[in-house]
């Protein structure tokens, strides 16, 4: 089953362009954006929403984290986000014209469902599940569902799930700008190119698995590992982290790049290394600030940076440029380095990177 890969990991990671390409299908040739590719209630649904709350778990919770940026800048619509087992548990104030989004990969995960539970039993039942597993309890509990195609996931560590969830949640991004007006024909097409093209994109950052390799065998022996990123990247911080923790068992942290000097910048030393997500867009020259006050401290930086950031290589300056910068999607590009990178730590470390310890692929208790 596993073909040339040597893990279910690897093979995930590679399997994201049809992953995507599968997940995106509905709007492949002619299709167009619109509340019916969440079903064929949605416009009923979606009619009236005036916030969106995100609910979800670890790697899932990160994928609203990034559909915030793109729901709030895009379609303009207010959204939260919160971890699914913080929520089911606190006195919070219902709203029955949000539009509580429920992520999860497996659509097992106890606290996801019960926190879609509580929402409901609070009166909240505008509710969507963006799932990979159609016959999940989560999608049965939702009164609308996204299916996300990634296929079967092995991996302990989520993937190909979490890319797929990203696409999902940019076709919501936009149907509810669409739905508000908010989305002009001519910014609707660019979308739905950039959206199409994804997949070819992705297949680009897979290829720069040698450097990324390199990099891996290079900070496998360090202890603790920092990951920066800013706006919509910052997510994407997150969840590099978290991949190198689950799998390489190296303690990692993110930061959003201006919260450094205030309390983190005091770890940074020779032995620290800082993995910063340097893409090309309106926060770059912020960035490059923040990654000279790591330089300044002795930190060894490994910066993934896009065409046109015009980020010098230098002693301690680490770059790899990332092929092409991808404007609204760019996270999912970044991402997929970031699971190269947690991959290759763990091979060098030799842990059982498709089963880490102490970790279930479905955490169905609490
Ligand atoms: O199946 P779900 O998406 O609901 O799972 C949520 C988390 O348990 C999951 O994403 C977990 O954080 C992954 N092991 C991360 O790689």
């Amino acid at each position: 089953e596993l073909g040339q890969y040597r893990h279910y990991m690897q093979k995930e990671i590679f399997e994201q362009p049809q992953a995507l390409a599968n997940t995106l299908e509905i709007i492949a040739g002619g299709g167009s954006i619109s509340p019916q590719l969440f079903g064929s209630q949605a416009a009923e649904v979606f009619a009236g929403v005036r916030r969106v709350l995100m609910l979800a778990c670890g790697t899932s919770y990160h994928a609203g984290l990034v559909a915030r940026y793109w729901l709030e800048s895009v379609a303009k619509v207010p959204c939260t986000v919160e971890i699914a087992s913080e929520y089911r548990y606190r006195e919070s104030v219902p709203d029955p014209d949000t539009l509580v989004v429920v992520i999860s990969q497996s659509g097992e995960t106890a606290d996801t469902l019960a926190a879609l539970k509580h929402a409901r039993s609070l009166g909240m039942t505008r509710t969507l599940a963006i799932c990979n597993v159609p016959e999940s309890a989560i999608v049965r509990e939702a009164c609308l569902r996204f299916i996300t195609r990634a296929g079967p996931e092995i991996g302990v560590a989520s993937t190909k799930a979490f890319t797929t969830q990203l696409a999902a949640l940019a076709l919501l991004t936009l149907a509810l700008a669409k739905l508000a007006g908010r989305l002009p024909e001519a910014e609707e097409a660019r979308y739905l190119i950039a959206l199409r093209h994804l997949p070819v994109a992705v297949q680009k950052v897979l290829e720069l698995e040698p450097q990324i390799e390199a990099w891996a065998q290079r900070f496998a022996a360090k202890h603790h590992a920092l990951f920066l990123g800013r706006g919509r990247h910052w997510p994407i911080a997150m969840e590099g982290a978290l991949k190198l923790k689950e799998i390489s068992y190296i303690h990692a942290e993110a930061y959003a790049a201006g919260e450094l000097k205030h309390g983190p910048l005091a770890l940074v030393d020779r032995d620290m290394p800082v993995i910063a997500i340097a893409p090309a867009d309106e926060l770059l020259e912020k960035l490059k600030s923040n990654l000279q006050e790591v330089r300044a401290r002795g930190g060894e930086l490994y910066v993934f940076a896009d065409a046109g950031s015009e980020i010098a290589e230098s002693e301690g300056v680490h770059i790899l440029p990332m092929p092409e910068h991808y404007g609204m999607l760019s996270p999912v590009l970044h991402v997929v380095s970031l699971q190269l990178l947690s991959y290759h730590a763990a091979l060098v470390k030799g842990t059982d990177v498709d089963k880490p310890r102490n970790l279930a692929k479905s955490v169905t208790v609490e």
